[in-house]
């Protein structure tokens, strides 16, 4: 929609106060897209514009641009656009409406309707929130005045002297005290400040009592933690017992302006230190937050007692450009477990590699707010250098307490292992840890490690063949599906090799030339398969035999390429062309080479350091133009390869003649 068609939907709704042209004209005027969008992005100067990662989808690298001369976003990923309007309208899911009034506010532009009689109606509707966000300001004060009362004083040594905190840090997180009785706060709310209320009981502050009429105050005696939003707006708080009182924690309810699953404490003070360290770190406590940034390991944020759900992950990745992210989490059995249940819901987004999710545990069973009474910052940075991505992390826990060297611990430790690898999501991740895991199953003897590997990969692959259709595993090997150019290319080259024994010296020759290998796992077991029987003196030039003799006796990735041994119409055609289709074959190999090389460059110069040299992304400049070069000729040379298949149908004649006689 264009803007003036919202402004025309708004005026259809009738509930929808209208406002008056000028306030928009104001407000557009007043507030800069820059300014309104490194409110939630971090962005980086990059000539005229400004970059960084995209809000809109899950970013890897910075696509999400913004020109401050034009007023104007882009992303060149997922292609969202607009302008300061649309931004926040998509952001937060609001109306048009909502966003010309929360920018009014904020850049302090009188609101003007088309009717005065609807301007209260707008006021009460903008004002809901304000006087929520106004309310909560107020009590944090309170919270803050009342620790330095005598009511307090037992809290405020408690900060002093058990937990450490320098004053500095106690008003930098705005800590406080909840004064007993029943209705103190209640009483300066409601009865001297005039708070209506129910906006007082909207914020979580007040309860209502169970019998009878009137309120009580929710927090009583309680150290009083200050929940600021990403603006450091307080939203809630969190209470922290004095005594023995339960809960240890007591925190606000969910209101209008509290979501605790969306809610990161401390991501107010941490989000540009985030950026800067290029690193998250999660942690379970408030106090542990605040232990760490008094550090000045201020890259810290606390989930609110729940677990760690994606929507909080996305909201941290948005300020790390590598996506990474430190789960510091209690170290004892029932953190391990904590562990693995906070990560529930980013478990699918580490396994997709979107997120680069590490886990670090702090000996003896600390949490980092006991660590920093008794080491260094310096050690803790240790600690985080040393934390394993959570994918090792995984394994060293199923490996934990079980000797390999006993067949029922083998057996549970690879059952274990080949559940994890199985739900790897991208194919090179998955053959390294394979890989990884062969070498930890051959206790040092490296020449078991292929046969583990291969071992491994075969259960894997059984694991991640969708079973749900009802379909046999045979079936399914058999079953034709829609192949990439890339293993349409080495597929083709393959069959050729295995078809045509007058071309496996131009294959060979093919490969060697533009130093290729074969991406796809299957394919290259077979490759080597092959190089080994032709190894053998007693091969002839038929390999076909052999090899469906090795497929029948041995399960593994040969049996994969089943698929090659039989030819079709087309596939037939291919072999006669061969020439033609082993070079449009190989350019297309080279092709996706390219492509990846081109990619690794484009990242490197796109992560630059903003103090890169000159020379440096000069570099990067050339290798990523010359990549694009040679991909363009590549493309072509395929393109003209395929032309010539079709425009030269009775080369097959020719090639008949060299055909196996088979
Ligand atoms: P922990 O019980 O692990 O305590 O709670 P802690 O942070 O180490 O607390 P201290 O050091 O004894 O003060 C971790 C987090 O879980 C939430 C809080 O967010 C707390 O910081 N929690 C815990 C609650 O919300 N309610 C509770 O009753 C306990
Ligand atoms: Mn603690």
């Amino acid at each position: 929609m264009t803007e003036r068609a919202i402004v025309r939907h708004l005026r259809l709704a009738m509930t929808t106060p209208r406002l008056h042209p000028d306030t928009i004209e104001a407000v557009r005027e007043r507030a800069d897209i820059v300014d309104i969008v490194s409110q939630h992005v971090v962005l980086k100067k990059q000539g005229k514009d400004f970059v960084g990662l995209c809000p809109f989808h899950d970013d890897k690298s910075p696509s999400f641009s913004v020109s401050p001369g034009k007023q104007f976003y882009y992303c060149f990923s997922c292609g969202a656009g607009g302008n300061g309007f649309k931004f926040l309208m998509e952001l937060n899911k609001r109306s048009f409406a909502d966003v010309v009034l929360e920018l009014a506010q904020r850049y302090q532009v009188p609101v003007k309707t088309l009717e005065p009689a609807q301007r209260q109606q707008l006021q009460r509707q903008l004002s809901l929130r304000q006087q929520l966000f106004e309310i909560l300001a107020v009590t944090a004060k309170f919270y803050e005045h009342a620790l330095r009362q005598s009511d307090g004083a037992e809290a405020l040594a408690y900060l002093r002297q058990q937990r450490q905190l320098r004053e500095e840090t106690i008003q930098q997180f705005q800590l406080g005290f909840a004064p007993g009785g029943w209705q103190t706060l209640y009483g300066y709310l409601v009865e001297q400040k005039r708070y209506p209320v129910e906006l007082v009981e909207k914020a979580g502050l007040i309860v209502p009592r169970a019998k009878g009429s009137g309120y009580y105050d929710r927090f009583r005696e309680r150290l009083m933690i200050p929940i600021r939003d990403a603006q450091s707006r307080v939203i809630g708080f969190g209470g922290r017992a004095m005594g023995a009182a339960q809960p240890k924690y007591l925190n606000s309810p969910d209101t209008e302006l509290f979501d605790k699953g969306k809610t990161l404490y401390g991501l107010d003070l941490a989000r540009a230190a985030i950026a800067k360290a290029d690193q998250a770190i999660v942690v379970e406590g408030y106090f542990d937050v605040i232990a760490l940034h008094a550090a000045g390991i201020s890259n810290t944020v606390a989930a609110l007692g729940t677990a760690l759900n994606a929507a909080q992950v996305r909201q941290l990745l948005r300020y790390s450009d590598s996506k990474q992210i430190i789960l510091n989490f209690d170290a004892d059995a029932a953190g391990t477990r904590a562990a693995e249940r906070a990560i529930g819901e980013v478990t699918d987004m580490a396994y997709r590699g979107d997120v680069q999710l590490r886990i670090l545990t702090i000996p003896e069973g600390k949490d980092p707010d006991d660590y920093l009474k008794h080491y260094s910052a310096e050690d803790y940075r240790a600690l985080l250098e040393a934390s394993p991505l959570w994918l090792d992390w995984q394994i060293q826990q199923s490996l934990e307490g079980r000797d390999l060297r006993q067949a029922d611990h083998f057996q549970q430790a690879t059952q274990a292992i080949v559940a994890l690898l199985s739900q790897i999501a991208n194919a090179d991740t998955r053959t390294h840890y394979i890989r990884h895991c062969a070498e930890i199953f051959s206790h040092g003897d490296s020449r078991l490690v292929p046969l583990l590997a291969e071992n491994l990969l075969a259960q894997v692959r059984r694991q991640r063949r969708p079973s749900r259709d009802g379909q046999g595993q045979d079936a399914m090997a058999q079953q034709p599906r829609a192949l990439s150019a890339l293993e349409q290319a080495e597929a083709a080259l393959l069959r050729i090799f295995l078809h045509a024994p007058a071309f496996r010296t131009t294959v060979t020759a093919a490969l060697d030339d533009r130093d290729l290998q074969f991406s796809f796992s299957h394919h290259r077991a077979l490759w080597h398969y092959l190089q080994s029987l032709l190894d053998e003196p007693a091969t002839g030039e038929d390999l076909i035999t052999p090899l469906r003799d090795r497929i029948a006796e041995f399960s593994g990735p040969l049996s994969q390429t089943q698929y090659l041994l039989h030819l079709d119409e087309k596939t037939q055609r291919d072999i006669l062309r061969a020439p033609l289709v082993i070079r449009a074959a190989t350019a297309c190999m080279e092709k996706n080479l390219c492509e990846k090389r081109y990619r690794h460059f484009l990242a490197l110069w796109s992560n630059a350091a903003p103090h890169a040299s000159r020379e440096e992304l000069a570099h990067y400049q050339q290798q990523i133009y010359a990549e694009k070069r040679r991909i363009q000729h590549l493309e072509q040379e395929r393109q003209v390869s395929f032309a010539d298949l079709a425009q030269l149908p009775w080369v097959g004649e020719f090639y008949n003649a060299l055909e196996p006689s088979s």
